[in-house]
């Protein structure tokens, strides 16, 4: 697919792009960086990842990157000072929507963090979906420990991840399920990476997966498995976390959620976290015209 104009072309990026990449996220003003776990350029070469090119240098970059079957988010937007962010989404667009649509992607997600962006892909068919908001939590002596009786909690291996992918998709919304390589690449980064487990079954109900941060650490993903929840497991995990980041003498362990998400937000309130200033509205963008449901939780 080359859609080619005088001397400009978009095309798909390619591994000799790399570095042309890189200096553009770096260097220019317009750029949306959105890492997951992943760096957007680990998605060079992967469908969804479309470059503008003019005489021979590359003025702009999108890349949409899959977090799971149906939902690809904008990891990266980059534009030449050269160019308007509005001609280069125009022009980058359609060339990266269609490769991820190929795929079965249904909605295409954003977390603007600057005003331009988020007023540019606002005209241009992305409508709010939820708020996220970071919780922080400060050294403070824990509340009681509560080991859920019967259960065993142990640390995850690279073996428990079908597993734990399993439990990821049937306790989050369809729009938040995380696949199997990205959690894979999560425990790669984690410094405490805990699931408990049935030891009559072996069977895993719950996980979290936490990570180094300048400061401390971060919780960064954890699910109970819908048929095991309210049994203290999740209130047992995240005590569990704020104990090894308390004897790491963590100054803060951070979390993000949806401002909607009453249980979790519960949760962590109760074991000391607090909300901060940091709020970020996730944007969507339907390409089948489906709504991912409103009640799903990160
Ligand atoms: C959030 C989650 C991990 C909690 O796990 P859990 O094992 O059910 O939690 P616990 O049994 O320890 O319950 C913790 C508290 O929440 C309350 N709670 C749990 N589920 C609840 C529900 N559906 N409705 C009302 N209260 C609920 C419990 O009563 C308990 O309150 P208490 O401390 O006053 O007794 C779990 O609901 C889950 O996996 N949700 C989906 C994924 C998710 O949202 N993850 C967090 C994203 S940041």
């Amino acid at each position: 697919m080359l859609t080619s104009l005088s001397e400009e072309a978009v095309r798909p990026a390619r591994e000799d792009d790399r570095k042309r990449i890189a200096e553009l996220a770096y260097l220019e003003t317009h750029v949306h960086n959105h890492p997951g776990w992943l760096s957007p350029l680990d998605s060079v070469g992967k469908r969804g990842f479309a470059v503008l090119e003019e005489n021979g240098r590359i003025k702009a970059a999108l890349a949409l990157v899959p977090e799971n079957r149906h939902t690809a988010w904008v990891r990266l937007f980059a534009v030449a000072a050269s160019l308007s962010p509005q001609k280069a989404w125009e022009e980058l667009w359609p060339a990266a929507v269609e490769q991820v649509k190929e795929k079965g992607v249904r909605w295409i997600a954003a977390m603007p963090f600057e005003n331009w962006f988020n007023e540019m892909i606002s005209t241009r068919g992305f409508s709010p979906y939820q708020q996220v908001e970071m919780l922080v939590w400060k050294p403070q002596p824990l509340p009681e420990a509560r080991k859920a009786k019967g259960y065993k909690m142990r640390n995850i291996t690279t073996e428990d991840l079908e597993a734990i992918t399993k439990i990821d998709a049937l306790a989050f919304g369809e729009f938040w399920h995380t696949k199997k390589e990205i959690l894979a690449e999560a425990l790669k980064h984690s410094v405490w990476a805990r699931v408990v487990e049935d030891p009559a079954t072996k069977q895993l109900l719950g996980f979290q997966i936490s990570t180094p941060s300048p400061l401390g650490g971060h919780l960064a993903r954890i699910a109970v498995h819908p048929k095991a929840q309210r049994r203290g497991l999740g209130y047992w995990l995240v005590h569990d976390v704020l104990t090894f980041f308390s004897h790491q003498n963590a100054e803060r362990v951070t979390l993000n959620t949806q401002g909607n998400n009453a249980v979790a937000l519960g949760l962590y309130k109760r074991l000391g976290f607090q909300p901060t200033e940091e709020q970020f509205q996730v944007l969507v963008h339907s390409l089948d015209g489906s709504t991912p449901p409103s009640g799903d939780n990160m």
